[in-house]
């Protein structure tokens, strides 16, 4: 895993921006696997801004969102379609019929996760995938004790997963209890991926998934197991990591062919 500390969030979020807008230049057809949260909004704020001043052209983009929510439209204020719409989907020329999210309001929501995983196989697979964390370690909707192998499929939400979707959400309304989410097992099969984490609220998920042992109990740490995982983390969720200073070390030393490979 590559662990990449910055001084702050906005570094780290341009930074994870600055490798989507590269993907997405070199390959005009890439498939982009996204992430909703407080975390990720930034980085879409930027990649508008790329789109806008600098001519990002996201026509020939398909994208996959890593969750969804059970049993509500578009319209609900936690329905992360209506996220995306609101943070990236309607900024961008990102072509409607190519923004794919689990079908949260399948009759059949078994049937619904298998199509969203032969979408994903149809579409080629994801080339680059961004991920948030929970604080307890989740990634997409993987709460803990998920399968390493899972694939995309009905999850029941932690009680402070709820209350920090909830915390997020207009006084008063109840996030739903189930989501469909992208598997930890269909994640890793990504070509790459980069994760965002800030704040201290973060640190203890942050350590414990790229120091700790790989355990369905820290779902993230299943990264450990993918060959091309980037962490941008400000100093603030870096903050228990044992290595840093060898983090650190590693990126002033960064090969100028490796930065030039990455984006980063
Ligand atoms: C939700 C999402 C995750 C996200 C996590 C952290 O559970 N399903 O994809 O990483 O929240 O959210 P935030 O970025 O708001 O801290």
């Amino acid at each position: 895993m590559e662990v990449i500390i910055l001084p702050s969030a906005t570094e780290a979020t341009l930074a994870g921006a600055r490798i989507v807008a590269r993907v997405v230049r070199e390959s005009p057809h890439a498939v982009l696997g996204l992430a909703t949260g407080e975390t990720p909004e930034r980085l879409y704020a930027e990649l508008v801004r790329a789109h806008r001043q600098e001519g990002l052209d996201l026509s020939r983009v398909t994208t996959f969102n890593l969750d969804e929510h059970v049993g509500i439209d578009d319209a609900h204020p936690a329905s992360y379609r209506r996220y995306m719409q609101e943070h990236l989907f309607r900024h961008v020329n990102l072509r409607p019929d190519r923004t794919h999210m689990p079908d949260g309001r399948a009759a059949d929501l078994d049937a619904a996760c298998a199509a969203y995983e032969d979408a994903i196989r149809a579409a080629g697979g994801i080339d680059l995938q961004l991920l948030g964390i929970g604080a307890d370690g989740h990634i997409g909707f993987n709460e803990p004790t998920s399968s390493l192998a899972s694939r995309t499929r009905v999850k029941t939400l932690t009680a402070a997963t709820l209350e920090a979707i909830r915390a997020r959400l207009p006084s008063g309304t109840e996030p739903p209890r189930h989501v469909i989410t992208m598997g930890i097992g269909t994640i890793l099969e990504a070509k790459r991926c980069v994760l965002l984490a800030f704040g201290e609220r973060k640190a203890a998920a942050v350590a414990k998934m790229v120091e700790g042992p790989v355990t369905a109990l820290v779902p993230a740490s299943a990264l450990q197991l993918h060959a091309r995982t980037t962490v941008l983390v400000d100093e603030e969720a870096a903050g228990r990591l044992a290595l840093a200073d060898y983090y650190r070390d590693v990126q002033r030393n960064k090969p100028a062919w490796q930065r030039e490979r990455d984006g980063s």
